[in-house]
């Protein structure tokens, strides 16, 4: 059994994660996160927020799943969010051209090229269809865009679209947003939400799905003089695979510091490489495994058409990489295609330290003249002379200037533009802010570490599966069981669970079957602690509390359980300290 399918057995026996709507047959990329899953979610969810949104100082938004078409029309999304799709001509069986020619060759980053050579590819190398096994060569390859449509209120007048990515809620509210950040950059807007995409051929359970959760962060900067605390994060080491290294033939990765990735130019962007070194604490923090854990830079075909330079977080399962995170700078592509397509101010007023006078050039042109001179023209003639003023003010030095409009010419007298060169008092300009943006799949992190934290080992001649989830993630902190369900030890073990989901900890009560039994369903699910309350519990006051890992036990007192068990799982404590 591969690791990906034991771990959707794992998940679906022990209440991770399962197909969605089976009694009716299902829908290919849709999962359900039951009770053991939806609680791991959110523990992530929450170590998210506390790293990106609480330590950073960002703000949090949580804005609609469903947005109207021209969001989509000015992010580019309506025309380039596609991808390789082919046709079997047999059966009708569509499939991802691209995976099939990466599944298929020793090529790994198929999306790269043009759907041409992908063509050529799946015909060089005899690709058939996986569903009927018919030859795939000449079947064309298209593009096929992956957004949800949907009509808002009755009626088809008013489309719209589930949104594929969370960072659209962040950048459409731009103006407001900046608003409530006092128009001070850098500021950084998160947030957590469902992101839907119809992919082609959806797989390996949670890593490819048509919804999902997103957390990003879309943090605004000054490009010209905002920089990160890079010093925070500055010996961090970082396992990089950039794209200079894996074209060439001899390239691998390479490990450096933060600082030296920022100095050596391997990682271009400041702000990038802050990010990899923050995130590279987080994963650890959270259960990813460090040696299944790489930075891989984009090729230059493989970046979004938004990114200029982007990093994927790329975790190791089965032997495949996966991309759990992008890191891309975004520039100012977002705010300028908003700007343009709403015509609302996308800028923030960046105030001087001092006021400065600069020379303005200005034109007033005499509109009894261009009026019967160039009729309708003549409003967009004014505007190009206004601009020409301020780009290029000598073209005014003679008698006569000259305008291009739509490629056609408009020569005026220079004395009916009224131009003149002004000295004024500037308090400060109007700048658009560059983005750069973590954007992390919370389901492909669900998967990763789930993946790493599965351990084997054997206790009383048994093997013995368990997860070995940091506390802070688990789903349950603490498994409270009665030894037997009679005598009183039922009772004092549910006052003892009742007292610890008191003190805030996420408790499970279990009093069915063999004690050992019940270790071990709590082991398959990661708790890190149990307690139990047994004959003596009843005598002395004092439960036996076990370790998941080292399945460990000690004796400790009711009377401040919940306070050990709360620094244990903080970390304050360690279970050789008790
Ligand atoms: N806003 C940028 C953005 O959406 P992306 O690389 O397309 O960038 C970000 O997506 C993350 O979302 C990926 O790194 C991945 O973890 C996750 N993701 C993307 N498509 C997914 C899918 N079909 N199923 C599960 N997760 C997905």
């Amino acid at each position: 059994m591969s690791e990906g399918e034991r771990l959707t057995e794992l998940a679906k026996r022990r209440g991770f994660y399962f197909p969605s709507s089976s009694a009716y047959g299902g829908a290919a990329g849709f999962w359900t996160y039951g009770p053991q899953g939806a609680a791991l979610k959110s523990n992530i969810e929450d170590a998210w927020r506390d790293r990106y949104v609480v330590k950073e100082g960002h703000q949090e938004i949580s804005a609609p799943d469903v947005m109207p078409e021209p969001v989509f029309e000015a992010s580019g999304h309506l025309d380039g969010f596609d991808d390789m799709i082919v046709e079997c001509g047999e059966c009708g069986a569509t499939h991802r051209a691209d995976h099939l020619v990466e599944d298929n060759t020793d090529i790994e980053e198929a999306e790269s090229l043009p759907n041409e050579e992908v063509m050529d590819l799946i015909a060089d190398h005899g690709i058939e269809c996986p569903s009927c096994h018919t030859s795939l060569a000449d079947q064309p390859v298209d593009n096929f865009n992956l957004m949800f449509e949907t009509n808002i209120g009755p009626g088809s007048s008013s489309p719209g679209y589930l949104r594929p990515e969370t960072a659209q809620g962040i950048f459409v509210e731009f103006p407001q947003l900046s608003e409530y950040a006092r128009n001070q950059l850098p500021f950084g807007v998160a947030q957590i939400g469902k992101a839907y995409r119809n992919e082609i051929s959806p797989r390996k359970s949670l890593v490819r799905v048509r919804e999902f959760t997103q957390a990003e962060l879309e943090h605004f900067i000054d490009p010209e003089e905002d920089e990160p605390p890079l010093a925070d994060v500055a010996d961090v080491v970082l396992p990089l695979y950039s794209a200079a290294a894996q074209e060439s033939e001899d390239g691998g990765m390479q490990e450096l510091t933060v600082r030296e990735a920022v100095d050596e130019g391997v990682v271009e962007s400041e702000w990038v490489a802050y990010y990899l070194g923050v995130s590279k604490e987080w994963y650890e923090r959270i259960g990813v495994d460090m040696d299944r854990f790489r930075y891989r830079q984009h090729l230059a075909g493989e970046r979004a058409h938004y990114a200029s330079d982007c990093w994927d977080a790329e975790s190791e399962v089965d032997g495949d990489w996966i991309e759990i995170t992008g890191f891309a700078y975004r520039g100012d592509y977002d705010l300028s295609k908003h700007a343009k397509h709403s015509g609302e101010d996308y800028t923030v007023f960046k105030q001087y330290d001092e006021p400065i006078t600069v020379e303005r050039a200005t034109v007033d042109p005499d509109m009894s003249y261009l009026g019967p001179e160039f009729g309708g023209s003549a409003g967009a003639v004014a505007d190009a002379l206004e601009a020409l003023a301020e780009r290029n003010p000598d073209a005014f030095d003679g008698d006569e200037v000259t305008v291009e409009i739509d490629g056609e010419s408009h020569t005026v007298p220079v004395d009916k533009t009224n131009f003149s060169v002004d000295e004024v008092t500037e308090n400060g300009e109007h700048i658009r802010p560059h983005v750069v943006e973590p954007s992390f799949g919370v389901s492909r992190i669900i998967y990763t570490v789930l993946a790493h934290s599965y351990e084997t080992d054997e206790v009383d001649g048994e093997e013995r599966a368990y997860l070995d989830l940091p506390p802070e993630q688990a789903p349950t902190t603490v498994g409270v069981f009665p030894l037997m369900d009679k005598d009183g030890m039922a009772d004092l073990a549910t006052d003892i669970a009742e007292d610890l989901r008191t003190a805030g900890l996420s408790v499970t009560y279990d009093d069915s079957g063999a004690i050992g039994r019940r270790y071990r369903r709590q082991d398959e699910v990661g708790t890190p602690y149990c307690v139990t309350v047994d004959y003596e519990s009843l005598e002395d006051n004092e439960v036996t509390v076990r370790e998941r890992d080292t399945t460990e036990q000690k004796r400790l007192p009711i009377d401040g359980l919940a306070d050990r068990l709360e620094q244990l799982a903080s970390g304050e404590l360690t279970f050789d300290d008790l």
